[in-house]
């Protein structure tokens, strides 16, 4: 039931909204209505954490509709109680005054979480402009793939979907549109702003006007989210619950994978395959472009080039390789040729039309092409079910391109914005819409079509698909990598700040070409770049036709043994790697993050860290900020205490030797335990800087030359002792959905540091997966001296390493709850 709460008389205004003699606010189900005018205001809470404010411009809603948050999420609902201006749920207080619709949004202690500023909105015809303040101490992430640097402050964006070839690091927009950022560093702590409309947006964020962030669209829905914190983790995870998790994927997209515009036949794949075997690069897939198809038309091969693609396919794999290949969206217009993608969408109307009701023609890489109706599920049916030739050769994953969509020949670089496209589900009722509306999902809908259909033809797989372009909730879909980048040190820097972004935007699988797609890079630089790929969430080295081959060993051995260590070191990582994406696709945590997701006082430490992120809480990757430099840099480590990744050995002015690269203490006053330590470090072309939480309990393998072989020994457990201390071992299949049912292993470890030494807690393993593993290496970090090692009171032997400061012993993995004492002699 309604009722009425508030009445206020609207003062005279010079906003461009209408000016209205009455403006009111109504208590309606979990939120409040406010009409002023024409204009009603409709906030409800869909979660204690979770706001959702929709306006009617001219007195009626928009279909309740979205691409990115699924209808029965949408319905959501959180208890509220009625406030003076407003309502309250348990994480939120939220206050409009109704005279102006400015809204304000608190945390229950009153510290503001967001406000708008005084003149909140303005609409002008069909397009909007929304404005909240921008605390001076607030910072912005998020955003999805944009250049511009990782904190978006100070600058703005447009999201428009976009074939951005040798796009620069100013270069707006690109390819995906991810209209979602964070605010972090405010006084009501971190939230996060979606704003869900697929036309062509923009976001300003203090580049206008240094106190304004300013938002709005060109048209269509006024309807975004507001998600509290207060931490950045619970922001992404809120925003990851509206627009869903990325999918677990297949344990070998975590591998290396090797890539080329193009590898042009079976035998140029075979000896690509056979090099990197015999130079030992562990290697999980290689990956055919557009000319391993017969004139770059989508589902076909070229019978010339690839005689028999399903033998190669079946031969690779024998070796332990994947393959997977590009399928563009286009279909070549190849009328009564026998092309099935063209014949079956023509008679079955799966093309989208021009406003005359013809077929929309444009010129992609096969010539003519026309261009499926992705945005309607018919055709998106249709459209998975070309995958069967692909899945039948074997082929274990997809690769999307082009799906801005790029056109060629054309200044816009893609459809008029008139070209007519069907839309249907998803809360839109069956009616058609303009690519002006559709643009920004067209790929989105794309990635969905290819990973259904791709579910549907092998219901027990997961399906592996990449893509260009997208939207919000496309991670639902696909992983993505940055596009067409080049072979600049300024774009290796982009990278792990795009990679970032992407991260915190819901898109956890990001990767960028490990080379540059376009320029050849020098040797130093593709050295590097393969030293921060191999930390990327996925590693694919990729390059343009026409430029020099970056394949590991192209600049000779010395090079090489460096790429070599580093592939090497992401094997060995494999099971933490592993842990991780599937903690991503339970909660919504990035794979690779920002320091300040784990650690926000690493915003206010002194460094320059917009190379520097974690992988997961345990490590922290310290590339050199300006790595094209020779110069010293500071490396910022938080408070809590870290260990060298490479000699196990403590980090830190206070204790001791500081190992590998790191040079000397700059600013060790203090404990650096709760302070954070500040240390210089001197590039070196054969290091990266990488340390691991005290308090980090590391699941590392034996060397596999791929994800297919089994790991050889015991699973390795490296406890770096420290406060809140453990360890969590995640095992299933690695391909299959069977650990939807129960078919996994997860255990946790803890730590304790006691007088006398240390415990090791292993909880009892839940699931039914049996791992590889039936041992566990146990090393104990930061050890002095000899100890006696008893599991369950009973003494086992031990081996102290006065030199490494460790203690190791191995054991069997247990079955139960065990624990493991480790005492000093
Ligand atoms: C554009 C993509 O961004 C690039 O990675 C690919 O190699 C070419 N298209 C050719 O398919």
């Amino acid at each position: 039931m309604r009722s009425c709460i508030a009445v206020a008389l609207a003062a005279a205004s010079s906003l461009a909204i209408p000016s209205p003699a009455q403006a009111q606010t109504s208590a309606i189900a979990h939120g409040i209505e406010v009409k002023r005018g024409s204009t009603i205001m409709r906030v409800t809470a869909i979660g204690d954490a979770i706001l959702r404010v929709r306006v009617a411009k001219d007195g009626v809603f928009p279909e309740d509709a979205s691409w990115a948050v699924a209808a029965d999420v949408r319905a959501r609902t959180a208890p509220v109680r009625p406030t003076a201006n407003g309502f309250a749920t348990a994480a939120m207080r939220v206050a409009v005054d109704p005279a102006t619709l400015r809204m304000t949004v608190t945390d229950p202690t009153g510290q503001v979480i967001t406000s708008d500023t005084l003149d909140p909105l303005t609409i002008e015809g069909k397009s909007f402009t929304l404005r909240k303040a921008m605390p001076q101490a607030e910072h912005y992430f998020g955003l999805g793939d944009k250049t511009g640097g990782l904190d978006r402050r100070g600058k703005s964006f447009v999201d428009w979907n976009t074939d951005a070839f040798g796009f620069s690091g100013s270069d707006d927009p690109i390819y995906k549109s991810i209209p979602f950022f964070i605010g972090v560093g405010g006084p009501g702590g971190s939230y996060g702003l979606f704003l869900d409309n697929s036309w062509r947006s923009w976001f300003d964020f203090g580049h206008r006007d240094a106190n304004v962030l300013a938002f709005g669209a060109h048209d269509g829905p006024i309807d975004y989210y507001l998600i509290a914190g207060p931490s950045t983790a619970e922001v992404v995870r809120r925003y990851t619950d509206l627009t869903g998790k990325a999918p677990l994927q297949a344990q070998w997209a975590l591998g290396y994978q090797q890539s080329r515009y193009s590898y042009m036949s079976a035998d140029e794949t075979k000896a690509i395959a056979a090099r990197l075997r015999s130079d030992r690069i562990p290697t999980d897939v290689i990956w055919l472009d557009i000319d391993f198809q017969d004139r770059n038309r989508p589902f076909t091969v070229n019978p010339v080039t690839f005689p028999d693609l399903k033998g190669m396919v079946g031969d690779l794999g024998k070796d332990g390789f994947k393959v997977v290949t590009i399928t563009d969206l286009h279909v070549a217009r190849a009328v009564n040729q026998g092309y099935r993608p063209y014949d079956e969408g023509a008679k079955g109307d799966h093309f989208v039309h021009n406003p005359d009701g013809s077929v929309y023609v444009a010129p992609v890489w096969p010539g003519p092409s026309v261009f499926p109706d992705f945005t309607r599920t018919a055709t998106r049916d249709w459209y998975g079910t070309l995958f069967r030739k692909q899945v039948d050769d074997g082929i274990a994953g997809a690769w999307n391109d082009m799906n801005e969509p790029a056109i060629f020949d054309t200044p816009t670089k893609t459809m008029p914005l008139d070209i007519v496209h069907r839309i249907d589900g998803d809360g839109f009722a069956p009616r058609t819409g303009t690519h002006a509306e559709l643009h920004n999902v067209y790929g989105m809908q794309n990635t969905r079509a290819t990973y259904e259909g791709l579910r549907k033809l092998q219901p027990n797989e997961r399906a592996f698909v990449m893509t260009r372009a997208s939207y919000a909730g496309g991670q639902r879909y696909a992983v993505t990598w940055t596009g067409d980048n080049s072979a600049t040190w300024d774009h290796l820097k982009l990278s792990v700040q795009q990679i970032i972004n992407m991260g915190l935007s819901g898109f956890s699988y990001g990767a960028a070409d490990v080379s540059g797609f376009a320029g050849g890079p020098s040797p130093d630089l593709l050295t590097r770049w393969f030293e921060i790929g191999a930390f990327y969430p996925v590693f694919r080295n990729h390059s343009a036709k026409g430029m020099p081959r970056v394949e590991p060993w192209v600049d000779g051995p010395q090079h090489l043994a460096i790429r070599r260590r580093f592939i090497e070191e992401r094997y060995r990582l494999m099971p933490y790697l592993y842990g991780l994406t599937e903690l991503n696709a339970r909660t919504g945590d990035p794979i690779l993050r920002p320091v300040f997701y784990d650690y926000p006082s690493a915003m206010t430490m002194s460094c320059d860290q917009s190379m520097t992120f974690t992988l997961g809480k345990g490590l922290l990757v310290a590339p050199p900020p300006k790595p094209e430099s020779p110069q010293a840099y500071e490396i910022c480590l938080p408070a809590g205490g870290w260990y060298d990744y490479w000699t196990g050995k403590r980090a830190g002015a206070a204790q001791g030797d500081v190992p590998g690269p790191v040079q000397s203490a700059s600013q060790a006053t203090g404990d650096p335990r709760t302070r954070g330590d500040v240390f210089t470090a001197i590039p070196r072309l054969d290091q990266l800087p990488v340390f691991v939480r005290a308090g980090t309990i590391l699941p590392r393998q034996p060397l596999v030359q791929s994800t297919a072989e089994t790991p050889a020994g015991p699973l390795s457990l490296d406890v770096y002792p420290g406060a809140d201390c453990r360890g969590d071992l995640y095992a299933d299949d690695g391909h299959s959905t069977a650990f939807q049912s129960g078919a996994f292993l997860r255990q946790t470890v803890r730590c304790t540091v006691t007088p006398k030494g240390l415990t090791l807690d292993f909880e009892a393993p839940v699931g039914r997966y049996v791992p590889w593993w039936k041992q566990f290496a146990v090393t104990v970090h930061g050890w002095t001296g000899a100890s006696t090692v008893s599991v369950t009171g009973r003494a086992i032997a031990s081996a102290p390493d006065p030199a490494a400061q460790t203690a190791s012993f191995t054991i069997p993995a247990p079955s139960a709850a065990t624990r493991i004492t480790i005492a000093r002699r």
